[in-house]
């Protein structure tokens, strides 16, 4: 069984003061996280301020939006996975297109990044996605599967049980034209087939595959009842406690909990 996951990745919003803000009124809300995994990932600056909000035995993961592949040394304005362990971060989003698309990230760097996640056992959640031309030139599911095999090479199957992949269509990303649920199923289902072939079926099976993009408390509950969608990555819409919240409320609702 997979744990459905919501996880808010706030990028570039909120100072320290205003993610304290956000995350106490978070933890007031009614939220129970018994069946599922709730994660907030903000920027590095608010991570410590948010650690000691969301307080002992939090229900609600940390997870960071980045990170720098070696462990320490001359590289600077970087953060590494041991710095972010010793925050609290339990998550690491990696490979988001916005990465990929305005700071030159390709698969074979985001490799390396993925191999200091899971040897400092940061749970990553690697971004997959095509662009609109892609996708009007019929080429998903081979992009997919060059990101996929670019990205996981050379790992063993073993080593990927903390895997986690978020598929984020670019052209869904923020721009408020989510995909519909059956073309996110569509490319889970490809997902899975590709690490079965790749990996393992132990893999395919257990890892949690989340759809990104454009996702708000109107939209979820049409992904997280497809049985391939095991929760999403929510961008813009979980700036707001009101609808983060509402969204995490919908996935544990859903779970019949
Ligand atoms: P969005 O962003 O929900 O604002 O589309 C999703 C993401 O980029 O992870």
């Amino acid at each position: 069984m997979r744990t459905p996951l919501i996880a808010g990745n706030w990028k570039m919003n909120k100072t320290a003061s205003e993610a304290v803000r956000f995350t106490r009124e978070l933890v007031q809300q009614p939220l129970s996280t018994s069946a599922i995994d709730v994660v907030i990932a903000p920027p590095f600056t608010a991570l410590a301020a948010v650690r000691d909000s969301l307080g002992p035995a939090p229900a609600i993961g940390l997870g960071a939006q980045n990170l720098h592949w070696e462990d320490h040394g001359a590289y600077t304005g970087e953060i590494s996975a041991p710095m972010l362990k010793d925050l609290g971060c339990r998550y690491v989003i990696l490979g988001h297109s916005e990465r990929r698309a305005q700071f030159g990230e390709q698969d074979d760097l985001i490799h390396k990044k993925l191999l200091a996640a899971l040897k400092h056992e940061l749970k990553p959640i690697l971004c997959v996605g095509e662009s609109l031309s892609e996708r009007e030139s019929g080429t998903t599911a081979e992009v997919i599967e060059q990101q996929l095999n670019g990205c996981l090479a050379g790992f063993e199957p073993a080593r990927l049980t903390n895997l986690i992949i978020a598929y984020e269509p670019v052209w869904a990303i923020g721009t408020g034209k989510a995909a519909t649920p059956e073309q996110a199923a569509e490319v889970h289902q490809l997902i899975r087939r590709a690490l079965t072939a790749g990996w393992s079926a132990s893999v395919a099976a257990s890892t949690r595959i989340l759809y990104g993009g454009s996702v708000t408390p109107q939209n979820v509950e049409g992904f997280l009842a497809s049985p391939d969608i095991d929760g999403a990555l929510v961008g813009g819409a979980c700036l707001q406690v009101d609808s983060f919240a509402t969204i995490a409320r919908l996935a544990q609702k859903q779970t019949g909990h």
